[in-house]
């Protein structure tokens, strides 16, 4: 069945995440991060999608505005600069506008050009995400924006990837969908959809049932693929 509809993960696809705490180290002011950000990035990311799933597992969800303070509060901790009160506002602020990846645009015009429906999907909140997509300037080439807070859980749950279908009418198998989170990718898998892995640290695929149908090393070639 020929795509239709393309749907895109949010932050780590579209949104680059490491780039709150890349931008703060770089500010005079936080020269306490300059070297090790990167090892906080990876902490908070790890440790919000932990957040996620254990959430979801036994029914605890907050919204990921929530779990994404708690995921760098452990983080901060960790690095030994959890009572740095202006850095935490700094890298909180920071994530309200992360940057998209330089392809994304263009990627998101070309879909449109081919009449392909395009909308994100993701555990973050509509307010987090309507921050994200207004400074990334690609409110006119996505149709949607669909949240997990319709459904008070987060991803993988499969009430999650049904949204797509009863926002838009149409069959799993008529959906391409891309993330970067490998996890994201090969449950979406099972769930039924064709999926793209964005793959950019080229790292290891995860030991789950499932395996994305494609991988990418960035976003350029979605269009390719979903035109078959
Ligand atoms: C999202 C997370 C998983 O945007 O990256 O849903």
């Amino acid at each position: 069945m020929p795509i239709t509809t393309c749907i895109f993960d949010a932050y780590g696809t579209l949104f680059d995440v490491s780039a709150a705490a890349r931008q703060a180290a770089a500010e005079p002011e936080f020269a306490a991060i300059a070297d090790s950000w990167p090892v906080l990035a990876e902490h908070w990311r790890q440790k919000q999608l932990q957040y996620t799933w254990l959430r979801a597992v036994v029914g605890a969800h907050e919204d990921f505005w929530t779990v994404t303070q708690e995921g760098l509060d452990w983080a901060m901790q960790k690095q030994g600069v959890g009572q740095d009160a202006a850095l935490r506002e700094r890298l909180l602020a920071l994530y309200w506008e992360l940057q998209s990846y330089p392809e994304v645009p263009e990627m998101l015009h070309s879909l449109k050009q081919m009449g392909m429906k395009t909308a994100i999907l993701s555990n973050g909140s509509p307010q987090m995400l309507e921050g994200a997509v207004r400074s990334a300037g690609i409110e006119d080439v996505l149709d949607d924006t669909l949240s997990v807070e319709t459904v008070g859980v987060f991803k993988p749950a499969p009430q999650v990837y049904d949204l797509v279908s009863k926002r838009f009418g149409c069959e799993k198998e008529e959906v391409l969908f891309v993330s970067s989170n490998g996890w994201d990718a090969a449950c979406a898998t099972g769930y039924g959809f064709e999926t793209v892995w964005v793959n950019r640290a080229g790292d290891p695929p995860d030991r789950l049932p499932w395996r994305p149908s494609h991988s990418l090393s960035d976003l350029q070639k979605v269009p390719e693929l979903a035109g078959g």
